[in-house]
Protein backbone atom coordinates (compact mmCIF):
# COMPACT_ATOMS: atom_id res chain seq x y z
CA UNK A 1 0.00 0.00 0.00
CA UNK A 2 2.36 3.08 -1.53
CA UNK A 3 -0.34 4.88 -2.84
CA UNK A 4 -0.94 8.44 -1.35
CA UNK A 5 -3.73 10.25 -2.86
CA UNK A 6 -2.51 13.66 -1.23
CA UNK A 7 -0.28 13.31 -4.77
CA UNK A 8 -3.07 13.59 -6.88
CA UNK A 9 -5.70 15.68 -4.89
CA UNK A 10 -7.18 17.94 -7.40
CA UNK A 11 -6.02 16.63 -10.61
CA UNK A 12 -8.25 16.34 -13.95
CA UNK A 13 -9.29 12.58 -12.85
CA UNK A 14 -10.25 14.08 -9.22
CA UNK A 15 -11.98 16.54 -10.78
CA UNK A 16 -13.91 13.70 -12.87
CA UNK A 17 -14.99 11.80 -10.26
CA UNK A 18 -15.79 14.57 -7.70
CA UNK A 19 -18.23 16.54 -10.36
CA UNK A 20 -20.04 12.83 -10.91
CA UNK A 21 -20.35 12.43 -7.29
CA UNK A 22 -21.67 15.28 -6.07
CA UNK A 23 -23.97 15.03 -8.57
CA UNK A 24 -25.07 11.18 -8.00
CA UNK A 25 -25.83 12.95 -4.55
CA UNK A 26 -27.62 15.73 -5.79
CA UNK A 27 -29.55 13.37 -7.82
CA UNK A 28 -30.54 11.10 -5.54
CA UNK A 29 -31.83 13.95 -3.46
CA UNK A 30 -34.28 14.74 -5.42
CA UNK A 31 -36.28 12.62 -2.90
CA UNK A 32 -36.95 13.38 0.92
CA UNK A 33 -35.97 9.99 2.04
CA UNK A 34 -32.51 9.55 3.42
CA UNK A 35 -29.50 7.87 1.56
CA UNK A 36 -26.43 6.38 2.59
CA UNK A 37 -23.11 6.78 1.11
CA UNK A 38 -20.40 3.74 1.24
CA UNK A 39 -16.86 4.84 0.12
CA UNK A 40 -14.83 1.96 -0.18
CA UNK A 41 -11.62 3.54 -0.72
CA UNK A 42 -11.41 7.33 0.94
CA UNK A 43 -8.91 8.26 1.91
CA UNK A 44 -7.74 10.87 3.91
CA UNK A 45 -10.69 13.16 3.28
CA UNK A 46 -8.79 16.83 3.09
CA UNK A 47 -5.68 17.14 0.85
CA UNK A 48 -3.48 20.24 1.05
CA UNK A 49 -2.88 21.93 -2.35
CA UNK A 50 0.31 23.76 -0.95
CA UNK A 51 1.41 20.59 1.38
CA UNK A 52 5.19 18.95 0.15
CA UNK A 53 3.19 15.93 -1.68
CA UNK A 54 0.91 18.18 -4.06
CA UNK A 55 3.36 20.54 -4.77
CA UNK A 56 5.59 17.61 -5.69
CA UNK A 57 3.61 16.61 -8.92
CA UNK A 58 1.57 20.22 -9.41
CA UNK A 59 -1.19 18.17 -10.78
CA UNK A 60 -4.31 20.23 -9.41
CA UNK A 61 -2.66 22.77 -11.74
CA UNK A 62 -4.20 20.85 -14.97
CA UNK A 63 -7.28 20.11 -13.06
CA UNK A 64 -9.01 21.93 -10.01
CA UNK A 65 -7.01 24.88 -10.62
CA UNK A 66 -8.24 25.12 -13.99
CA UNK A 67 -11.87 25.15 -13.46
CA UNK A 68 -10.97 28.21 -10.56
CA UNK A 69 -9.62 30.43 -13.39
CA UNK A 70 -12.45 29.44 -15.55
CA UNK A 71 -14.86 32.63 -16.38
CA UNK A 72 -17.92 30.11 -16.47
CA UNK A 73 -18.94 26.90 -15.92
CA UNK A 74 -21.78 24.46 -16.30
CA UNK A 75 -24.36 24.59 -12.97
CA UNK A 76 -23.13 21.40 -12.01
CA UNK A 77 -19.68 22.12 -12.15
CA UNK A 78 -19.68 25.27 -11.03
CA UNK A 79 -21.49 23.75 -8.60
CA UNK A 80 -18.87 21.29 -7.47
CA UNK A 81 -16.16 24.21 -7.59
CA UNK A 82 -18.56 25.98 -4.96
CA UNK A 83 -18.05 22.84 -2.40
CA UNK A 84 -14.52 23.22 -3.18
CA UNK A 85 -14.46 27.24 -2.34
CA UNK A 86 -16.35 26.50 0.30
CA UNK A 87 -13.28 25.08 2.25
CA UNK A 88 -10.84 27.76 1.66
CA UNK A 89 -11.36 31.40 2.99
CA UNK A 90 -9.77 33.18 0.11
CA UNK A 91 -9.96 33.13 -3.84
CA UNK A 92 -6.82 30.96 -3.69
CA UNK A 93 -7.59 27.41 -3.36
CA UNK A 94 -5.51 25.59 -0.78
CA UNK A 95 -7.71 22.55 0.64
CA UNK A 96 -8.93 20.52 -2.18
CA UNK A 97 -11.61 17.70 -0.10
CA UNK A 98 -11.58 14.43 -0.82
CA UNK A 99 -14.76 12.45 -1.85
CA UNK A 100 -15.87 11.88 2.02
CA UNK A 101 -15.85 15.34 2.30
CA UNK A 102 -17.21 16.31 -0.48
CA UNK A 103 -20.04 13.96 0.03
CA UNK A 104 -20.15 14.96 3.68
CA UNK A 105 -21.15 18.58 2.63
CA UNK A 106 -23.84 17.77 0.45
CA UNK A 107 -25.44 15.28 2.50
CA UNK A 108 -28.85 15.82 4.96
CA UNK A 109 -29.10 15.96 8.31
CA UNK A 110 -30.85 12.05 8.23
CA UNK A 111 -28.47 10.86 5.40
CA UNK A 112 -25.47 8.97 6.40
CA UNK A 113 -21.87 8.17 5.23
CA UNK A 114 -19.81 4.86 5.55
CA UNK A 115 -15.64 5.29 4.91
CA UNK A 116 -13.83 2.60 4.47
CA UNK A 117 -9.80 2.94 4.66
CA UNK A 118 -7.35 0.50 4.84
CA UNK A 119 -3.85 2.36 5.49
CA UNK A 120 -3.51 3.50 9.56
CA UNK A 121 -2.28 7.26 9.14
CA UNK A 122 -5.22 7.88 6.44
CA UNK A 123 -8.07 5.83 8.60
CA UNK A 124 -6.31 8.35 11.67
CA UNK A 125 -6.83 11.28 9.45
CA UNK A 126 -10.26 10.45 8.12
CA UNK A 127 -11.43 9.79 11.74
CA UNK A 128 -10.01 13.08 13.11
CA UNK A 129 -12.10 14.63 10.38
CA UNK A 130 -15.21 13.27 10.88
CA UNK A 131 -14.63 13.22 14.59
CA UNK A 132 -17.70 15.46 15.40
CA UNK A 133 -20.15 14.56 12.37
CA UNK A 134 -22.22 11.52 13.95
CA UNK A 135 -23.32 11.02 10.69
CA UNK A 136 -20.17 9.67 9.68
CA UNK A 137 -19.03 6.27 9.82
CA UNK A 138 -14.84 5.69 9.94
CA UNK A 139 -13.97 1.88 9.41
CA UNK A 140 -10.36 0.89 9.12
CA UNK A 141 -10.76 -2.16 6.69
CA UNK A 142 -11.02 -3.77 3.31
CA UNK A 143 -13.77 -1.34 1.26
CA UNK A 144 -14.21 -4.89 -0.78
CA UNK A 145 -14.96 -6.87 2.20
CA UNK A 146 -16.63 -3.88 3.62
CA UNK A 147 -19.63 -4.61 0.77
CA UNK A 148 -19.95 -7.84 2.21
CA UNK A 149 -20.57 -6.85 5.22
CA UNK A 150 -22.11 -3.61 4.99
CA UNK A 151 -24.85 -3.88 1.95
CA UNK A 152 -27.42 -3.53 2.18
CA UNK A 153 -27.58 -0.45 3.97
CA UNK A 154 -30.60 0.56 5.92
CA UNK A 155 -31.61 2.88 4.67
CA UNK A 156 -32.28 1.16 1.09
CA UNK A 157 -31.68 3.99 -1.00
CA UNK A 158 -28.41 5.37 -1.92
CA UNK A 159 -24.27 5.03 -3.38
CA UNK A 160 -21.69 3.16 -3.83
CA UNK A 161 -18.30 4.92 -4.63
CA UNK A 162 -15.48 2.45 -5.23
CA UNK A 163 -12.50 3.93 -6.00
CA UNK A 164 -8.91 1.97 -5.54
CA UNK A 165 -5.46 2.58 -6.20
CA UNK A 166 -4.90 0.07 -9.08
CA UNK A 167 -1.30 -0.42 -7.57
CA UNK A 168 -2.66 -4.10 -9.19
CA UNK A 169 -2.64 -2.71 -12.75
CA UNK A 170 -5.62 -4.52 -14.79
CA UNK A 171 -5.57 -7.08 -11.85
CA UNK A 172 -7.55 -4.56 -9.88
CA UNK A 173 -10.59 -4.76 -12.61
CA UNK A 174 -11.00 -8.01 -12.15
CA UNK A 175 -11.47 -7.26 -8.19
CA UNK A 176 -13.90 -4.41 -8.69
CA UNK A 177 -15.78 -6.74 -11.20
CA UNK A 178 -16.13 -9.56 -8.39
CA UNK A 179 -16.71 -7.16 -5.62
CA UNK A 180 -19.18 -5.26 -7.74
CA UNK A 181 -20.90 -9.07 -8.70
CA UNK A 182 -21.40 -9.64 -5.40
CA UNK A 183 -22.67 -6.42 -4.22
CA UNK A 184 -24.98 -6.02 -6.60
CA UNK A 185 -26.65 -9.35 -5.37
CA UNK A 186 -27.13 -8.31 -2.00
CA UNK A 187 -28.03 -4.57 -2.70
CA UNK A 188 -29.38 -4.65 -6.58
CA UNK A 189 -30.86 -1.28 -5.95
CA UNK A 190 -27.71 0.14 -5.24
CA UNK A 191 -26.18 2.86 -7.40
CA UNK A 192 -22.61 2.22 -7.83
CA UNK A 193 -19.96 4.63 -9.06
CA UNK A 194 -16.25 3.12 -10.14
CA UNK A 195 -13.64 5.23 -11.32
CA UNK A 196 -10.73 3.94 -13.24
CA UNK A 197 -7.54 4.96 -15.05
CA UNK A 198 -7.39 5.04 -18.21
CA UNK A 199 -3.66 4.18 -19.85
CA UNK A 200 -4.14 1.78 -22.71
CA UNK A 201 -8.12 1.27 -24.25
CA UNK A 202 -7.14 -2.53 -24.55
CA UNK A 203 -6.65 -2.57 -20.23
CA UNK A 204 -10.40 -1.12 -19.89
CA UNK A 205 -12.45 -2.47 -22.66
CA UNK A 206 -12.57 -6.32 -21.10
CA UNK A 207 -14.19 -4.14 -18.10
CA UNK A 208 -16.95 -2.59 -19.99
CA UNK A 209 -17.60 -6.08 -21.90
CA UNK A 210 -17.99 -7.08 -18.35
CA UNK A 211 -20.55 -4.53 -17.21
CA UNK A 212 -22.07 -4.81 -20.35
CA UNK A 213 -23.01 -8.66 -19.61
CA UNK A 214 -23.50 -8.31 -16.07
CA UNK A 215 -27.30 -8.21 -15.66
CA UNK A 216 -26.97 -4.78 -14.19
CA UNK A 217 -29.48 -2.16 -15.06
CA UNK A 218 -28.41 1.01 -16.95
CA UNK A 219 -25.03 0.92 -16.71
CA UNK A 220 -23.10 4.16 -17.89
CA UNK A 221 -19.35 4.85 -18.81
CA UNK A 222 -18.29 8.66 -18.95
CA UNK A 223 -14.72 9.69 -19.91
CA UNK A 224 -12.51 11.88 -19.94
CA UNK A 225 -9.07 11.82 -21.86
CA UNK A 226 -6.47 14.12 -21.86
CA UNK A 227 -3.70 12.38 -23.98
CA UNK A 228 -4.09 9.72 -26.24
CA UNK A 229 -5.16 5.66 -24.72
CA UNK A 230 -2.18 4.70 -26.33
CA UNK A 231 0.43 4.11 -23.47
CA UNK A 232 0.90 2.54 -20.17
CA UNK A 233 3.23 4.98 -19.04
CA UNK A 234 1.22 7.52 -17.68
CA UNK A 235 -2.56 8.46 -16.97
CA UNK A 236 -4.38 9.72 -20.46
CA UNK A 237 -7.59 9.50 -18.75
CA UNK A 238 -10.31 8.64 -16.48
CA UNK A 239 -13.39 7.19 -16.51
CA UNK A 240 -16.91 6.75 -14.41
CA UNK A 241 -18.70 3.63 -14.58
CA UNK A 242 -22.54 3.92 -13.18
CA UNK A 243 -24.60 1.40 -12.52
CA UNK A 244 -28.01 1.99 -11.50
CA UNK A 245 -27.63 5.19 -13.21
CA UNK A 246 -30.56 7.67 -11.62
CA UNK A 247 -33.19 8.98 -14.58
CA UNK A 248 -31.70 11.07 -16.98
CA UNK A 249 -28.50 11.32 -15.28
CA UNK A 250 -26.51 11.18 -18.69
CA UNK A 251 -27.86 14.56 -19.46
CA UNK A 252 -26.13 16.19 -16.19
CA UNK A 253 -22.78 14.19 -17.62
CA UNK A 254 -23.46 15.37 -21.03
CA UNK A 255 -23.79 18.90 -19.68
CA UNK A 256 -20.13 18.21 -17.75
CA UNK A 257 -18.02 16.18 -20.34
CA UNK A 258 -17.66 18.80 -22.88
CA UNK A 259 -16.69 21.45 -20.46
CA UNK A 260 -14.43 19.15 -18.70
CA UNK A 261 -12.30 17.91 -22.16
CA UNK A 262 -11.97 21.56 -22.85
CA UNK A 263 -10.82 23.56 -19.78
CA UNK A 264 -8.90 20.19 -18.37
CA UNK A 265 -7.11 18.64 -22.24
CA UNK A 266 -6.64 22.34 -24.31
CA UNK A 267 -4.66 20.76 -26.36
CA UNK A 268 -7.09 18.23 -28.00
CA UNK A 269 -8.33 16.02 -25.46
CA UNK A 270 -11.32 13.89 -26.01
CA UNK A 271 -14.43 13.11 -23.70
CA UNK A 272 -16.62 10.09 -23.79
CA UNK A 273 -20.18 8.86 -22.96
CA UNK A 274 -21.89 5.25 -23.28
CA UNK A 275 -24.69 3.55 -22.42
CA UNK A 276 -23.63 0.34 -21.77
CA UNK A 277 -26.93 -1.31 -20.34
CA UNK A 278 -30.47 0.07 -20.43
CA UNK A 279 -33.52 -0.56 -18.23
CA UNK A 280 -33.57 -3.95 -19.23
CA UNK A 281 -30.16 -5.14 -18.66
C1 LIG B 1 -7.62 6.75 -4.94
S1 LIG B 1 -7.45 6.82 -3.21
C2 LIG B 1 -9.03 7.31 -2.66
C3 LIG B 1 -9.40 8.72 -2.96
C4 LIG B 1 -10.74 9.15 -2.46
N1 LIG B 1 -11.79 8.18 -2.83
C5 LIG B 1 -11.10 10.50 -3.01
O1 LIG B 1 -11.71 10.57 -4.08
O2 LIG B 1 -10.78 11.50 -2.37
C6 LIG B 1 -7.43 5.11 -2.75
C7 LIG B 1 -7.31 4.87 -1.27
O3 LIG B 1 -7.58 3.49 -1.03
C8 LIG B 1 -6.80 3.08 0.09
N2 LIG B 1 -6.78 1.60 0.03
C9 LIG B 1 -5.92 0.78 -0.63
N3 LIG B 1 -6.35 -0.50 -0.56
C10 LIG B 1 -7.50 -0.49 0.15
C11 LIG B 1 -8.45 -1.48 0.51
N4 LIG B 1 -8.27 -2.76 0.17
N5 LIG B 1 -9.54 -1.09 1.22
C12 LIG B 1 -9.73 0.18 1.56
N6 LIG B 1 -8.88 1.18 1.24
C13 LIG B 1 -7.78 0.85 0.54
C14 LIG B 1 -5.50 3.79 -0.08
O4 LIG B 1 -4.80 3.89 1.15
C15 LIG B 1 -5.97 5.15 -0.64
O5 LIG B 1 -6.11 6.07 0.41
Amino acid sequence: MNYRHAFHAGNFADVLKHAVLLGLIEALQAKPAPLCYLDTHAGSGRYLLGGEEARKTGEAAGGVLRLAAAHALPPPLQRYLDQVRALNAGDALDVYPGSPLLAAQALRADDRAVLCELHPEEAASLRALFRDDKRVHVHQRDGYAALKALLPPAEKRGLVLIDPPFEAQEDEFRAIEAALADAWKRWPGGVYAVWYPIKLRRHVLPFHRWLAASGMKNVWVAELLVHPDNTALRLNGAGMAIVNAPWQFERRLAAILPALARLLAPDGGQQRLERLTGERA
